[in-house]
């Protein structure tokens, strides 16, 4: 089995200096870059454009996993894929047409996700299987950072781990929400590859972003 590998939420970085922060995040051992699109309709903040990503892009070679929270999607989508953004997820209630928006995902040359809300029952995936390189399980309900760590996402991962390996397809499973090193064995045990963490990557400052992604590792 790979190690987990951690996915650094830049929504918790310092966002006058995100260059750098893309930069450090990167030097201190992050396997993929999380950029939180928000659009205050779908969720009720308002974050980063494809302009930004765009601007991020030369500072890190790791993959940019770009989680979609706009409604409806389809219209960026080709956007941030011109950017810079290597896997693009979005959510089925932001719709209208969830095939669709994977199916131009993947056109476009990107590897595709789904996002799972706290609510949203695994039923989603059940005709779109074929298409996802990604499922990402949300732990907590999306639009903030440091929020806590919703318990039911561990079932949920379990049930989407038996239904991956009976598949048989290489689907990434990421978990988004509250992750840290105190959740991080138990997420890995549940069959997760990939973990979002914001809070737990980005406290503290530069100087502990190694530790802070090394005990999550540790920890998963
Ligand atoms: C929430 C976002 C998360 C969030 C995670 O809508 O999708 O990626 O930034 O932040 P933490 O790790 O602080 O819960
Ligand atoms: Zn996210």
């Amino acid at each position: 089995m790979q190690p987990i590998r951690i996915a650094p939420s830049i929504l918790s970085a310092d966002f006058a200096r995100l260059g750098e922060e893309v930069r450090a995040i990167d030097a201190a051992g992050a396997d993929w870059i999380h950029v939180d699109v928000m659009d205050n309709h779908f969720v009720p903040n308002l974050t980063i454009g494809p302009m930004v990503v765009k601007a991020l892009r030369p500072h890190s070679a790791k993959p940019f996993d770009v989680h979609l929270m706009v409604s409806p999607a389809d219209a960026l989508v080709e956007a941030f894929a011109e950017a810079g953004a290597d896997i693009l997820s979005v959510h089925p209630e932001a719709g209208p047409h969830l095939h669709r928006t994977l199916m131009r995902i993947r056109a476009l040359g990107k590897k595709a996700g789904v996002v799972l809300n706290p609510a949203t029952p695994i039923g989603a995936i059940d005709h779109v299987m074929d298409l996802l390189d990604l499922i990402l399980v949300m732990s907590v309900n999306p639009g903030f950072g440091g929020q806590s760590f919703i318990e039911s996402a561990l079932p949920k991962i379990e049930q989407l781990r038996r239904r991956i390996d009976v598949s048989g397809k290489p689907i990434e499973l990421e978990v988004d929400g509250g992750v840290d090193a105190s959740n991080a064995g138990r997420l890995a045990a549940a069959g997760a590859t990939v973990l979002v963490a914001g809070t737990a990557s980005f406290r503290g400052g530069p100087s502990a972003y190694a530790a802070n992604i090394a005990a999550l590792k540790a920890a998963g």
